[in-house]
């Protein structure tokens, strides 16, 4: 028997691929995340900036800007405080409206990105501050920010993100967390009860990935042509992750919209045995409405919840219910307990059809290039 001992079959630890690897590498990465920031006077520092700036404006790229959306939902819901979450390369054309009194979080994995890169640039120049969110110590972002928050994922080969994302996830929902609380909205009582539930999301995300790779499995054979994947408030965001994964990775075209907005164009596509996945989350129940309305055109309806999440569903045969893990109406559980699935099944959507999942075509790890 040939025994592969190669230096990348060795670091890949028994894998047959790095994505699949960093994705069962979650648990421990947010573990390390959570661990290595809930004390951090440096989120005290980012919190008390968030409060005293006129506005907050979050700048990413790809998976790193799902995570921007993440967090201006919970910013919103625990702190009152609208972050505005803009791609980077759409940061130039409003950069006239930033001045001094802005606070600009950039989130990127590597701190590399050009896009990022220049946004930042450009708003220091109209005299915002700029936090830096990275995984990467001493990168250009890291060195272009005022204040520093980083993620500790460890490295990712795989083009995709998953481990960074759900540890940006964390470390911006422990942010949100501490700036709800010192903006007086959430009690310290409360603070600490959120801080306790993100301690078990290592656990939660272990069940998680282990409820949700033979779902994936079943899933992927039936996934072709194109699909929509539909959420509202944090199901939105997480929508779009997952739709991006699925376009990247198994090269199926998916599209994420806020499920109310399907009804305004996207629903004309849809017919008798079209996908739609449904992200519900526990601020959003109303998606239970657009799932009936989906089912009711015929769409092939996957509704993805936590188990304890109850949805009016009732009477419709053709929506399958997907239960993960319960999130006890704990928001900042969701989404920990809804973005595996959509990785695992563009992963084995990928591997089904011999596509290599850890270098799509055409995508690089780190766009450092206009
Ligand atoms: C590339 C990668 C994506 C990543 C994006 C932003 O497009 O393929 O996986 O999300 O860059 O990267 P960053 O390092 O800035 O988070």
């Amino acid at each position: 028997r040939h025994v592969d001992i190669s230096p990348e079959a060795a670091s890949k630890g028994g894998y047959p691929h790095f994505m699949i690897k960093e994705i069962y590498e979650q648990p421990q990465a947010v573990r390390d995340t959570y661990e290595g920031n809930v004390e951090d006077p440096a989120l005290g520092r980012v919190s008390s900036a968030i409060l005293s700036a006129n506005k907050v404006i979050v700048v990413a790229a790809g998976t790193s800007y799902h995570a921007g959306l993440v967090f201006s939902s919970l910013l919103a819901r625990r702190a009152g405080i609208l972050a505005h979450t803009i791609i980077s390369s759409e940061l130039p054309y409003l950069v006239d409206s930033i001045d001094g009194g802005d606070l600009v979080i950039a989130v990127s994995q590597s701190g590399e990105t050009y896009d990022t890169l220049e946004a930042v640039r450009k708003a220091k120049e109209r005299g915002a501050a700029v936090v830096g969110v990275t995984n990467v110590l001493g990168s250009a972002l890291d060195r272009e920010s005022q204040l520093r928050l980083y993620t500790r994922a460890g490295p990712e080969i795989g083009v995709a993100a998953t481990k960074t994302f759900l540890s940006q996830v964390m470390l911006l929902e422990l942010l949100s967390i501490r700036a709800g609380e010192a903006s007086g909205r959430l009690r310290p009582s409360e603070a600490n009860e959120l801080l306790r539930a993100l301690r078990e999301v290592p656990q939660v995300l272990a069940n998680t990935l282990e409820a949700s790779d033979p779902v994936a499995t079943a899933l992927s054979k039936g996934l072709s042509g194109s699909a929509y994947i539909l959420g509202r408030g944090l199901g939105a965001a997480i929508a779009r992750e997952g739709a991006l994964k699925v376009k990247e990775i198994a090269y199926v075209h998916a599209e994420a919209y806020p499920a109310g907005e399907s009804k305004h164009g996207p629903i004309a596509l849809v017919e008798r045995g079209f996908p739609v996945f449904i992200v519900a989350t526990s601020d959003a129940r109303e998606v239970a409405g657009n799932a009936v309305e989906m089912a009711a055109r015929g769409a092939r309806v996957y509704v993805v919840k936590p188990a304890d999440l109850g949805l009016e569903l009732e009477g419709r045969e053709s929506i399958t219910r997907i239960d993960m893990p319960p999130s006890s109406g704990v928001l900042e559980l969701e989404p920990f307990i809804l973005t595996p699935l959509f990785q695992l099944l563009s992963y084995r959507v990928a591997v089904s059809r011999g596509y290599n999942p850890d270098k799509p075509r055409n995508l690089a790890k780190t766009v450092t290039v206009e």
